[in-house]
């Protein structure tokens, strides 16, 4: 892990207003809170998931607060939760999603003293908020009790966050704990591990690179390490943090669950009041990283912000018009085309994994859910991003074989029933989606899916097929034309492989027609 920072001169710059004073502002109607409440009003007990921080559509970086919940009953999969105390602040986040958290990383927490502060345990600098916190379409703000508030604002790769402290504020500090992320619990968890973050069944170990830079020069920074904890809240093992001096600092050896746990201390001089801090995510490089930061040339939260508008309004919401006038409907409607926007992630450009000119999209969570009317509603009114997927999910059986069901931190998992992006694909396919789509290879994309037994990954939770790509059933489908309960929910199985088949005929009508009648059996 290498930790950049630069100090650079404010450089102000002066950005058009996106917004035509004469288009319409439909992010207005948007009500960033709703979905991240359960059936107690301002808790999330038994309900929410849903990320109310700043985003772009299909943003690359999503930012917003994690907070410190550790009843499971309460569900904070998009790192928020309405009561429960700030912890960090983070850029990267799923939206609505189930299962366990993931993600809640590249965080930084201000703070406004030391005092009975273990830099190693967040418990000890969590702050509850002072009031309601504030959402719109690409701003995010929260009042600590510290004092402090915090703005923020997202670009594709990059965010940007605005700490005003107290006049008469003890310090000014940035706590950036690099072992930070979302709280889990129990065999689906994520945990920190050198820069690494491990979930043990859904797979897939993943780095993630970050470069990051005040507005002000800190008066002091120190680097910090201490010894790995236990992955749950609290840790038993009391760990504290040995500062340095230093310019640079590893944990030790990449991958070493037992690896130090790291971070950075930046305090502030007592003339500064604000200070603002941007950082640009990379799966592929710090370089890159640092380069995404020219997405944000100025140190302006608000003009981020309006310039996040200005592309929901014309990315987004200007593809419907409505009549209605009712506050409600409207809310209703312009919420909801919001969060379809949301994931996938479109991270083109910046897959570690192969070079490809083909556009890449992450955070498919899950093309079980979303195959049925989020994918035919991009077709009608997102062509060009339901293209871009199309290509994305046949370039990644390109190189790995399958077309995931699920798919985030570029790791295919995991699969709930069948291979549903046959579906998506079937649709787009009679549509007659072109854009660049290579129907060959996406016809043998969906017959990987339709004839090849995916290796079995013996997932804890269902041994008898893969849980992570494909048709793990395959071998009873073909031959009885129906799942047996000698396999893991058979009936879901059994019901989805036939839609999926069914999409297999679909395309192979137009493709190879001499397969047609195989697949429109399997599909009966
Ligand atoms: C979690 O919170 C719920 C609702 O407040 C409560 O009923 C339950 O006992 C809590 N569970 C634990 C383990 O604290
Ligand atoms: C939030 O932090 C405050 C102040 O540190 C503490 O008193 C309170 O118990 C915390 N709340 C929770 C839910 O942890
Ligand atoms: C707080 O720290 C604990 C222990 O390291 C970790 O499990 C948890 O994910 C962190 N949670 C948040 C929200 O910061
Ligand atoms: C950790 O600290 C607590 C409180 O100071 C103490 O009760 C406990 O025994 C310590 N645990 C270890 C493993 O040192
Ligand atoms: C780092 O440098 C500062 C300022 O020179 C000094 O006060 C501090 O003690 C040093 N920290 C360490 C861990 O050496
Ligand atoms: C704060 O004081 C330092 C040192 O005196 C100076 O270099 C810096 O420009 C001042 N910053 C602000 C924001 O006034
Ligand atoms: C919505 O209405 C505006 C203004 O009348 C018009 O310019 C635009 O083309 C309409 N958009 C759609 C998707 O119908
Ligand atoms: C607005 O729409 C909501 C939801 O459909 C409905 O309950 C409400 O009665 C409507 N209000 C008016 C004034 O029509
Ligand atoms: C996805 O990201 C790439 C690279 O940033 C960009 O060229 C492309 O236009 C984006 N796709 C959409 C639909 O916005
Ligand atoms: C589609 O891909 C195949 C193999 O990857 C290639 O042979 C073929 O030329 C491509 N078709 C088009 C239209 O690009």
């Amino acid at each position: 892990m290498k930790l950049p920072w630069s100090l650079v001169t404010v450089v102000p710059v002066l950005t058009t207003k996106l917004l035509a004073a004469s288009a319409e502002d439909r992010t207005q109607h948007v009500n960033l809170f709703i979905g991240t409440e359960g059936p107690d009003p301002g808790t999330s007990y038994n309900s929410g998931n849903v990320f109310p921080g700043a985003s772009l559509p299909f943003g690359a970086v999503k930012i917003g607060i994690d907070t410190a919940e550790w009843n499971v009953s309460f569900t904070a999969n998009g790192g928020y939760t309405p009561d429960s105390n700030v912890t960090a602040i983070t850029m990267l986040h799923e939206s609505g999603t189930g299962g366990a958290p993931t993600y809640g990383l590249i965080p930084q927490m201000p703070l406004t003293s030391l005092e009975g502060v273990n830099v190693l345990d967040n418990l000890t600098y969590m702050q509850p908020r002072t009031s309601p916190d504030v959402a719109e379409v690409g701003y995010y703000k929260t009042q600590l009790q510290n004092g402090v508030t915090a703005e923020m604002s997202a670009a594709m790769h990059a965010g940007i966050i605005k700490y005003t402290y107290p006049k008469d504020s003890g310090g000014r500090y940035i706590l950036v704990d690099v072992s930070h992320y979302l709280p889990s619990t129990g065999d689906k968890g994520q945990f920190y591990s050198n820069g690494r973050i491990e979930r043990s069944n859904d797979g897939g170990d993943y780095r993630v690179y970050f470069c990051a830079r005040f507005d002000s020069a800190p008066s002091q920074s120190q680097l910090f390490s201490g010894r790995a904890t236990d992955p749950y809240w609290p840790s038993t093992k009391n760990a504290t943090a040995t500062f340095t001096n230093d310019t640079s600092l590893e944990g030790g050896i990449v991958g070493y669950q037992y690896a130090d746990r790291i971070g950075a201390l930046f305090e502030f001089p007592s003339n500064v009041t604000t200070v603002h801090s941007k950082v640009g995510v990379s799966w592929v490089s710090t370089d890159k990283a640092c380069q995404f930061l020219d997405e944000v040339p100025h140190w302006n939260v608000d003009h981020v912000r309006d310039a996040a508008k200005g592309k929901w309004n014309s990315d987004v919401f200007s593809k419907i018009n409505v009549t209605s006038t009712n506050h409600t409907q409207l809310e209703m409607f312009y919420t909801a085309m919001y969060h379809a926007h949301l994931l996938p992630s479109n991270r083109t450009g910046d897959n570690p994994y192969w070079e490809s000119d083909e556009p890449y999209y992450d955070d498919f969570y899950t093309i079980w859910d979303t195959f049925r009317c989020l994918h035919s509603l991009y077709v009608l009114i997102q062509p060009q991003t339901q293209i871009e997927i199309v290509r994305a999910l046949i370039d990644i059986w390109r190189f790995e074989g399958f077309m995931p069901d699920g798919r985030s931190h570029n790791f295919n998992g995991r699969v709930q029933g069948g291979s549903n992006a046959d579906n998506v694909l079937a649709d787009s396919y009679v549509k007659g989606l072109g854009g660049g789509i290579n129907w060959t290879d996406g016809y043998a994309a969906m017959k990987s899916n339709a004839d090849d037994l995916p290796y079995n990954n013996f997932d804890p939770e269902d041994l008898t097929g893969s849980t992570k790509e494909g048709r793990g059933a395959l071998r009873d489908w073909r031959q009885y034309g129906y799942v047996t309960p000698n396999f893991g929910r058979s009936l879901s199985k059994t019901v989805e492989y036939s839609l999926n088949d069914f999409s297999v005929y679909q395309v192979a009508k137009g493709e190879a027609p001499e397969d047609a009648s195989k697949y429109l059996n399997g599909s009966a």
